[in-house]
């Protein structure tokens, strides 16, 4: 039998990967935040979308300086990403509080985070005004993957990405 859904509706499109969404102000400070809904919506040329709260310092940073950085992380990175998920960047250094080291992108101002699995640095082109957040579209200027993780153009089972479900939820990919 179905049942109406009727808050969360969103949750029925979850499991999502959950990353570290990097950016950086236009005086060079960056932040991250924890971030689920974002979606490639062109293989060529390669766009992301990520779904951003106007509320959030990102979004700001984002429209600022029209860049912003994808990060994947595995399990171990699961505490600061829940910190970064947590708490915005208006008022906390993130990168401290959740003990995550900097490192330079190829393309962008914007830092990737250090220990993850994969990287796609985005320029910002389009902005979509979409209910509570705006939709960022970002052409792919630069994307990275460890390659013991990543093979054959694919994310190998035990690779552990966190899989977002709803609240701190997270389920993993099994063999
Ligand atoms: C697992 C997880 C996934 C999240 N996904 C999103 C998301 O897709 N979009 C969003 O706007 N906020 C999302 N958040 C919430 C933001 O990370 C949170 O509001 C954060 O404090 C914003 O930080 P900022 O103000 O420094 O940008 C998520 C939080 C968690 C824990």
């Amino acid at each position: 039998m179905l049942k109406q859904i009727k808050s969360d509706i969103y949750h029925l499109m979850h499991p999502k990967m959950a990353f570290f969404l990097t950016s950086i102000s236009k005086d060079g400070k960056p932040n991250v935040m924890a971030c689920a809904w974002a979606t490639p919506v062109s293989e060529e040329p390669p766009i992301m979308v990520v779904c951003v709260s106007k509320e959030s310092y990102t979004a700001e940073l984002i429209k600022q300086t029209k860049e912003f950085a994808i990060n994947i992380p595995t399990k171990n990175l699961l505490k600061p990403l829940m910190i970064c998920g947590k708490t915005s960047g208006r008022n906390t250094d993130k990168f401290l509080k959740a003990k995550l080291k900097q490192i330079k992108s190829n393309s962008l101002k914007t830092p990737l985070i250090d220990g993850c699995i994969g990287y796609i640095e985005c320029k910002l082109f389009k902005v979509v005004d979409a209910g509570e957040c705006y939709a960022f579209l970002g052409n792919v200027v630069h994307a990275s993957a460890d390659n013991r993780f990543f093979k054959k153009n694919a994310w190998t089972e035990d690779s552990e990405i966190p899989l977002h479900l709803s609240g701190a939820k997270m389920v993993y990919f099994k063999e």
